[in-house]
Formats: structure tokens, sequence, C-alpha cells
């Protein structure tokens, strides 16, 4: 089978767990950089990925890398890219996206239009014609130029990955699916522990934790782009990967997922996401402020994403909110708790430093992943 190298795009930060899942489908990594991890397999391997992964927001199938300081080389370079091998005639192709850092190129509309040039001069020499129809499946090109190495790839996805088709109903300041999955998989969370979000929002962490636990796919109930393709003909891998994934999914975990939220209107968008996403029966939803809090249980996980003060509420009773948190959460003995939070001084108000601090970036918005570990239960008695 031919192999290609895919490229699938994380939130900075999220680089381990995304490499984790690409090495749990069993393929080979090629790099990891900041923000994308690079790997390399089979057309069953876009497929696979594209159905299966939680951390990324898309795979782009890797068609070139090269170096370009100037647009002459940009666009010899991307003329040479043998496009023809993934773009059929009646292709639609353009380049949807370019971001440059720290590169002599920077303009992302002058890259856009020179790339396509190179691309439509490109496809003319191979198919012999002067006018592309553009009216067959989508090949939308993404490019990203760093120190003037530009990685040119084509998405697979069309649609993100976030968007799982669960959240109907959202809240003012939602995390991604995609972060919420990596946050959780950054932790030791499994399946057979309790987890609690007392600030749940529209559901999206105990959403999330529910589907890992229960091994449902988050793109199991999707479309692709490249479902469709012709020259790279991935139907039948396809077709096996979303059989595979349904094969896949568990039907009788038992799992202790609770959400709670003091406003009652994201407790019922939580309850119909998740009813959307099939793992209501896993979670309890209930309305609660963060005070009220408690339970008898022991080893306990909280993960959460509280107000961070920029979007929901103003400093001063964001202070006093970590104020309670920190209270609160110390008085679960033995449980561990997962903040994400922007509060630059959050670790102060809730009065504990944490053992562990990740920086995490939220799409633009840089924030810190506070980890404090309790410990770990006791080994069950083998039988
Ligand atoms: C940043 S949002 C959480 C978003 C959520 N992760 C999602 O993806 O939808 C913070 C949530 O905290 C809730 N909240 C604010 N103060 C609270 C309190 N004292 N107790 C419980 N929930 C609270 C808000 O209603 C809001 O839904």
């Amino acid at each position: 089978m031919e192999l290609y190298e895919w490229i699938a795009p994380c939130h900075f930060g999220t680089e381990a767990v995304c490499k984790k899942e690409v090495q749990k489908l069993g393929y080979d990594i090629v790099q990891v950089e900041d923000g994308k991890v690079t790997f390399r397999g089979g057309l069953d391997a876009m497929c696979r990925a594209n159905i299966n992964m939680r951390t990324t927001e898309r795979i782009l199938l890797k068609a070139a890398s090269f170096k370009a300081e100037t647009f002459e080389e940009l666009f010899e370079n991307t003329k040479k890219i043998a496009w023809e091998r993934y773009i059929p005639r009646n292709g639609k192709f353009w380049i949807t996206k370019a971001n440059s850092i720290k590169s002599k190129l920077f303009s992302p509309s002058d890259i856009q239009s020179i790339m396509k040039k190179a691309m439509v001069e490109r496809m003319k020499e191979h198919y012999k014609i002067s006018w592309f129809p553009e009216d067959g499946e989508e090949y939308p090109v993404r490019v990203t130029i760093v120190k003037d190495i530009v990685t040119v790839g084509i998405d697979t996805t069309g649609v993100s990955l976030h968007k799982r088709g669960y959240r109907k109903m959202t809240v003012k300041a939602p995390i991604t699916e995609t972060l919420a999955a990596s946050l959780i998989m950054l932790t030791p969370w499994k399946y057979d522990r309790i987890l609690v979000d007392p600030f749940c929002g529209s559901g999206t962490i105990p959403i999330e934790a529910a589907m890992i636990g229960a091994c449902i796919a988050p793109g199991m109930n999707r479309h692709f782009l490249s479902e469709n393709w012709t020259v790279l003909d991935a139907a039948g891998y396809y077709k096996d990967a979303f059989e595979e994934a349904k094969a896949g999914v568990k039907h009788d975990v038992e799992m202790n997922i609770q959400g709670y939220d003091i406003d009652p209107e994201c407790v019922k968008m939580s309850m119909v996401n998740a009813g959307l996403a099939g793992v209501d029966k896993y979670i309890h939803f209930q309305r609660r402020p963060v005070d009220e809090l408690s339970s008898s249980k022991k080893f306990g996980f909280i993960i959460t994403n509280p107000p961070y003060g920029e979007r929901l509420m103003d400093k001063k009773e964001v202070n006093g909110l970590y104020e309670t948190i920190g209270r609160t959460f110390r008085s679960l003995d033995s449980w561990s708790y997962y903040i994400i939070t922007a509060h630059e001084d959050a670790e102060r108000y809730i009065g504990k430093k944490a053992d562990k601090n990740r920086k995490l970036y939220n799409g633009m918005m840089k924030t810190y992943f506070l980890q404090y570990m309790g410990p770990k239960p006791p080994k069950k008695p083998a039988t």
C-alpha cells in the first residue's frame, strides 16, 4: 500500500496526547512540532484518524514541504508538486488558509493567489486543458510558512473535527470539544473513576469523557471531504473504518460522571447535548453552585473550566470564585483536580500551588492547566 504523510494540527500544548492517539491507531510518528503531529500511513490512516481522533481539528495530506523566501520560489516549488496525484481534472481546488510566522513571505492573500496560479499551471500541463470546470469534489489546501519553510497540506476532513454534531446548544464561553478531550487525556482518568465537572456549561467535558469511556469514536456519525475523492479512492477504507468504529463501542460500561452548573439553562443544554451524543445514560447533570459540591466518595476526579474573568465575570467576582474553588475542592479528601483557566493568579486565590502547571492555548488565548494530583486508590485485591 502506498504510504503518505498526514498532519494532525492540535491545540498548542496538547501535542503529547495527539501523538499518543496516532500511536494507539498504530501509525509511525514522523515529527511532533508546536501545534501539530505528522505521521505516516496509507489511506486507511486518513480514514481511521478522521473517525477516531479526539484531539485534532483535521487531518491534512502533506503534499510538500520546501523553502521559499520569494514569490518566485513559492510559485516554482508549488508547481513542482504532483497535484494530479490527488486532484482530478474536475476537482475544485483553492488555498483556503495561509499562515505565516517569522517568514519573508507573509501576505496571506498573495500567498494564496500565487499558489493557486502555480497549481493551475501544473494541472494544465498534466491534463492538457486550459480551463478547469471545478465542478467536482473539493480539495481545499492549507499552507503554513514557519521561518521560510512552507508546508502544504490538502484538507481531507472538511468541517472541523471539533464539530462532533452533539453540541446543538451552547453557552457563552464553551471549550472546544477537541480541547476538552485533550484535557481529559492529559489526566490519568479512566472510566472506572468518578469524574465531576462543577462548571459544566454546555456539558462538553462530561460528554467527551463519557465518549472516551464508552469508546465512542467522535467522527463515527459524520462525513468527511475525502469520502468522495476519486484519484485517491478511499471509499473502501472509510467503510472499514466506520465499521471498526461501530464495533468498538462499549455498551455495558459503568461510569459515574457528573456535571453541575449554577445556571439551570446550562443544565438543560447539557442534558440535550448528552442525549444527542448518545451518552446521557452515563452522566448525571444537576443545577448546583460550586460551594455546595460535596461527596462521600474517595479518589474522584474534577476536570473543569471555570469562568476566567474575561468573558463571564469581572475580576473581583472571579477572585472570590477561585477562593471558593480552593476551599471546596480541598474539602474533597483524596480527590485529584484539574482546572483550565486563563486567570493569571488562579493558584494564589485557590490557595495552593498546583503540582503541575501546563501552558495550553485555547485558540489565541493563553491558558493554564492546573493539575492537583490526589493519591492513587489502593490496588484491588486479586480474586
Ligand atoms: C467557562 S463556562 C464552562 C463552559 C463549559 N466547559 C462548556 O464547554 O460549555 C463556566 C460555567 O461556570 C458556570 N458558573 C459560574 N459560576 C458558578 C458557580 N458559582 N457555581 C457553578 N457554576 C458556575 C457558568 O454558568 C458557566 O456555564
